[in-house]
């Protein structure tokens, strides 16, 4: 065996290491990836509260007086309000749909029905959360400026929650861009089932699932209208459904 066949060898099994451990490191990832839009979401939700949900609304309370008493000043000016720009966008568009009675599905806290309620005096609002440790904390941070109506604890998708009623508006914030996809089909034809009027996802657009193939999928056999509105400075938009 002469020098010059060994290291001929020896480069092509170089390449052949290297170019088996990329594939494997491609295989690895795409397996990954799909495995993940198929069956996990993005939070391991019982451990959410504690590692993330928690840290982040100190952050918001710190950072956007959401929820503090000076939100009376947000109710007669928005404008002057310092509030989290997609917050913002939610509530404004809510306020135009103005509906008599809304439903917030994945309601964490509460934070959201609480400031809806205080700018949409009238309306009925009500919340569905899978965690209790969510709605625990809700109830320690807000105290007494907590809605009247209970949070319920339950899987939206999962159980059977008639007696609530049904709504003008279900909606969600940030709820379908951490579930799977599957779950998110599950979840809007839910929604759709207790809504008179609109079913409103308020979620990152730009990262997260393709909602239009979603909902054409979902319109093959359930009728219905729907928009896609994403402003072009937030990566947060909405998809609002209109039942026929
Ligand atoms: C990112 S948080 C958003 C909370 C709230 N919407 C907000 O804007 O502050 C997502 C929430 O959805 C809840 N959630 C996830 N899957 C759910 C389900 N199947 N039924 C009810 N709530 C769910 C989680 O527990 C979590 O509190």
């Amino acid at each position: 065996m002469n020098s010059d066949w060994m290291c001929y060898h020896f480069g092509i099994m170089k390449y052949f290491f290297y170019f088996g451990l990329q594939f494997r490191r491609i295989i690895n990832y795409v397996s990954k990836k799909l495995l993940k839009a198929k069956f996990f979401d993005d939070f391991d939700w019982n451990n959410y509260t504690s590692r993330d949900y928690g840290p982040q609304l100190d952050e918001m309370r710190k950072v956007n007086n959401v929820l503090l008493p000076s939100n009376l000043e947000f109710i007669e000016n928005l404008a002057n309000f310092r509030l989290n720009p997609e917050i913002e966008q939610l509530y404004r568009r809510v306020m135009e749909l103005s509906p008599k009675d809304l439903l917030e599905v994945g309601a964490g806290a509460g934070s959201n029905l609480i400031n809806l309620q205080l700018l949409l005096p009238t309306a009925r609002v009500a919340g569905v959360e899978l965690l209790s440790s969510q709605v625990d904390l809700g109830k320690s941070i807000f105290g007494v400026r907590f809605p009247q109506q209970e949070i319920v604890v339950a899987d939206f998708i999962k159980e059977d929650i008639k007696y609530l009623g049904d709504y003008e508006m279900v909606f969600t914030n940030a709820v379908a861009m951490h579930l799977t996809s599957r779950k998110v089909k599950a979840l809007i034809l839910k929604m759709l089932s207790y809504s008179r009027k609109y079913v409103l996802l308020h979620e990152n657009l730009t990262h997260s699932h393709n909602f239009l193939e979603i909902l054409l999928d979902l319109n093959e056999y359930t009728e219905f209208q729907f928009t896609i509105e994403k402003p072009s400075n937030s990566a947060f938009g909405f998809v609002i459904i209109t039942k026929n």
